[in-house]
């Protein structure tokens, strides 16, 4: 199967919001990736619940919701609500985190977990079948356009060992950092879908941007 592209809206033109959203979905993207940061798990503030029900309004390609943020249980439902396919919590900021991702599924939308950098992906084993996709960070979570952190090769074919060896179904996604020089390994260690911000906004042509990502073959 060809890797999955899912950029992130973080990096578009929130003064133009309809019209980034219209230019993905005239595109070859597979997901749209929403970012939600409230402050206090990561360093930043973007935006929440309202913007992402209007990102769902003119999407038509399914929002990949990463939720940077405390309690994340206190908002599945109203994220599911304002249109999430797949809602991603951090690991770090779980401490049921088996609960969570049960939750997640009883919404109605897929499970993702998302791991930092220091993460070990060996704590996942035991709940590794109960994820839909484990969003890998390839930065610190909390901003768009940073360095990309070259242990996440390692990461991935780790994590792609431990889904293959427990027989789960599980996608792996990379965010932070992506571009067309790291994307053919990340994609050769083991990755499904790669979030790509900065690369693709601040490129000349965003369509043809994603077109060269999806285009990418190990
Ligand atoms: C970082 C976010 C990323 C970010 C990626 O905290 O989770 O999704 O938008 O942006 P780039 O591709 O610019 O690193
Ligand atoms: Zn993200």
């Amino acid at each position: 199967m060809s890797i999955q592209i899912a950029p992130s809206i973080l990096a578009a033109d929130f003064a133009n919001l309809q019209k980034e959203v219209e230019m993905l979905n005239a595109s070859k993207a597979d997901f749209i990736h929403v970012d939600i940061m409230d402050g206090v798990f990561v360093p930043n503030i973007s935006f929440g619940i309202p913007v992402t029900e209007a990102i769902h309004k003119h999407a038509t390609k399914p929002l990949d919701v990463h939720l940077m943020i405390v309690n994340p249980d206190n908002y599945l439902q109203a994220f599911r609500n304002a249109g999430a396919e797949i809602i991603s919590v951090h690991y770090e900021a779980c401490n049921h985190l088996h609960r969570s991702l049960q939750a997640i599924r009883n919404f109605g939308a897929k499970a993702g977990v998302a791991i930092n950098p220091h993460t070990s992906i060996n704590l996942l084993a035991d709940v590794i079948q109960d994820i839909d996709l484990v969003c890998v960070m390839s930065v610190n979570p909390g901003f768009g356009g940073q360095k990309f952190i070259e242990n996440t090769y390692d990461k991935v074919s780790r994590l792609k060992d431990l889904i293959l060896s427990k027989g789960a179904k599980t996608l792996i996604e990379i965010d932070g950092g992506v571009n067309l020089q790291n994307a053919p390994k990340l994609m050769a260690a083991g990755a499904d879908v790669l979030v790509a911000g900065s690369f693709v906004f601040s490129s000349a042509n965003p369509i043809a941007t994603i077109q060269e990502l999806k285009a990418i073959h190990n």
